[in-house]
């Protein structure tokens, strides 16, 4: 059936019809891999593949969600210019393409969801949206009190003031002080970023849990697809 663009993407949840309208004359959707940055293109529902930032938006069809535990050294996009492991590399037998949903440096470890749907995708990723994020960092000494409040209530980073958010101290071992760190925004290397502002450079990263999700025992290296109870989390939000 011929649909018009703005009307397919609005039915697929990407946002209402007026934003969806908006998105398109941004420049960001493609149809078979041209981009159509004008209004009035119809599009065949059943034939045509539309993409969102490169990834498919799909009606109805099934969608894969996974959560992979990322590994430090991979890169998070789909390939890399300097030829270095990336995140695909880790989920090749899920048998169907997915992408992930933001990112995490090449150098951090830990929780990445991925998935199919490009509407979640877009959703989860927008920042109006404020996800927590919880992130355990190590560091070489324990910040002090003023530190950790300087820290929660904002600090400037890149000429913008972050948003609130919380530093807990886990522990010591002889060689790291363990952070947690919960910060809802998305930014460049935010945490690390924060971090060194109070004078405290992360030595390592790693992201336990995106919202109410957590990386569990799931070892590092591997995947494991969410249970229906978790997908339904993540499109609620
Ligand atoms: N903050 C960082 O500094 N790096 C990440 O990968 C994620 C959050």
């Amino acid at each position: 059936m011929l649909i018009r663009l703005q009307k397919f993407m609005a039915e697929a949840q990407v946002a209402s019809r007026r934003k969806c309208e908006e998105i398109i004359l941004s420049g960001r959707v493609a149809v078979n891999g041209e981009t159509v940055s004008v209004l009035g293109t119809k599009i065949d529902d059943k034939t045509d593949t539309v993409t969102l930032d490169g990834r498919e938006i799909k009606r109805g069809g099934s969608h894969i969600y996974i959560m992979l535990n990322k590994p430090e050294g991979y890169i998070t996009t789909v390939s890399d210019r300097f030829d270095r492991p990336t995140v695909m590399d880790l989920v090749k037998d899920v048998g169907e393409r997915i992408y992930p949903v933001g990112r995490l440096d090449y150098d951090t470890a830990g929780l990445l969801l991925m998935t199919n749907d490009g509407e979640l995708t877009y959703r989860l990723t927008h920042p109006k949206h404020n996800i927590n994020k919880t992130y355990i960092a190590a560091v070489d000494s324990a910040p002090t009190q003023s530190e950790i409040k300087r820290f929660e209530s904002g600090i400037v980073i890149d000429g913008r003031k972050t948003a609130r958010a919380k530093l807990g101290i886990i522990k010591t071992d002889g060689r790291y002080t363990y952070l947690k760190i919960i910060i809802h925004e998305g930014r460049n290397r935010q945490v690390r970023k924060m971090c060194e502002a109070i004078g405290h450079p992360v030595r390592r990263l790693r992201r336990a849990a995106t919202g109410t999700l957590k990386l569990g025992g799931l070892k590092t290296g591997e995947y494991r697809h969410l249970t229906a109870d978790e997908v339904k989390y993540l499109k609620s939000l």
